[in-house]
């Protein structure tokens, strides 16, 4: 057994002490449009499960990227340069820094998380295989208001976003985040990781893996919201949905009800119809194009761009406004 004694205990965000799953799920139940944040997949359980996709055969992201991590390290030092002050926007295990790490050498990393105990761990592993490393785990949503510890002096700080979880934002919400993004980052750069638009049968198989991996994921939802809300959720009553929308250019995943059911949240019933479909994620593609214009709207300047030979998978440098500019909107 790992002992949890030796991580540093993650700092609370400030923002919502408690993110409103209650709340959101109760509206998505209600109404339509019958959706609920993929934030919520991610309790220690839905964490580990996450974890498993990455692993599959059929999820090509996550091998794709950590391959071009890897093969453009050096590449990748060059261009946002060593000494930096490393923010990670939700860093899960902490695992793709460890490809950058001996290239960028950080003057301090900072793993923002959603899952605070998922997180520790995650530290204390990084901190033990890296002795020298100063990790600064922060646990909470990186959407909401990010208050970081002040920049260390003469520290570039940089910001580390890759297995396109942007991809769960909205086009609007992506460039919202990048706009806070690039207040944050000011000086320094953003280095993103971004899926490509593809054949939809590439997709398709990533998010209907043949040992049903993703289909359990998505079904934690429920199964958490069983343990944390006290809701009597048949996980089993629910297909796992996954579908390209290529007029939107996303995935979307759903949870479809197979029958007429009932279910209770916190005293209250509600009766969810048969193929009732609890919309549960999106996960936007990109062109390199369309991703550098994104960036570029929110005040990056796009600097460099690498991907794999296939073209399955892009990482950006997008270089963040000069520490003078836009002073007057921080
Ligand atoms: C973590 C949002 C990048 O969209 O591919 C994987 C989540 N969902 N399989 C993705 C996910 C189903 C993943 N992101």
């Amino acid at each position: 057994m790992r002992s949890p004694r030796l991580a540093v205990p993650p700092l609370d965000l400030p923002g919502e002490a408690e993110p409103s799953f209650q709340a959101d799920l109760r509206r998505a139940l209600a109404a339509p449009p019958h959706a609920i944040s993929p934030k919520y997949f991610y309790d220690a359980e839905g964490s580990r499960l996450f974890d498993r996709i990455c692993g599959l055969p059929e999820y090509y992201p996550t091998r794709t990227e950590c391959a071009i991590l890897q093969r453009h390290a050096a590449d990748i030092a060059a261009q946002v340069g060593t000494g930096s002050d490393l923010v990670e926007f939700g860093a899960g295990s902490c695992s793709k820094v460890r490809l950058l790490l001996p290239r960028l050498q950080p003057r301090r990393y900072l793993p923002i998380d959603i899952s605070a105990q998922h997180l520790q761990l995650a530290a204390a592993e990084l901190v033990s295989a890296y002795p020298g490393l100063v990790v600064v785990p922060l646990a909470g949503d990186y959407l909401g208001p990010v208050r970081l510890p002040p920049a260390l002096p003469g520290a570039r700080r940089v910001g580390f976003f890759p297995g396109s979880t942007i991809g769960n934002l909205a086009p609007q919400e992506a460039l919202q985040f990048l706009r806070g993004a690039a207040r944050l980052l000011r000086g320094g750069g953003l280095l993103l990781g971004a899926d490509l638009v593809k054949d939809p049968a590439v997709l398709h198989a990533a998010y209907n893996d043949s040992q049903g991996v993703t289909a359990a994921f998505n079904r934690n939802l429920l199964a958490r919201a069983n343990r944390e809300l006290g809701t009597d959720f048949d996980p089993g009553g629910f297909w796992h949905g996954a579908f390209y929308n290529a007029a939107l250019q996303r995935i979307e995943m759903h949870l479809v009800s197979r029958r007429s059911q009932r279910v209770r949240l916190a005293g209250d019933a509600f009766d969810i119809p048969e193929g009732l479909a609890l919309h549960t994620e999106n996960s936007y593609k990109y062109t390199v194009a369309g991703l550098q214009s994104l960036a570029g709207q929110a005040g990056f300047r796009p600097a460099a761009v690498w991907t794999d030979e296939q073209a399955l998978f892009s990482v950006h440098w997008l270089q963040a406004p000069d520490e003078m500019d836009g002073r007057k909107d921080g």
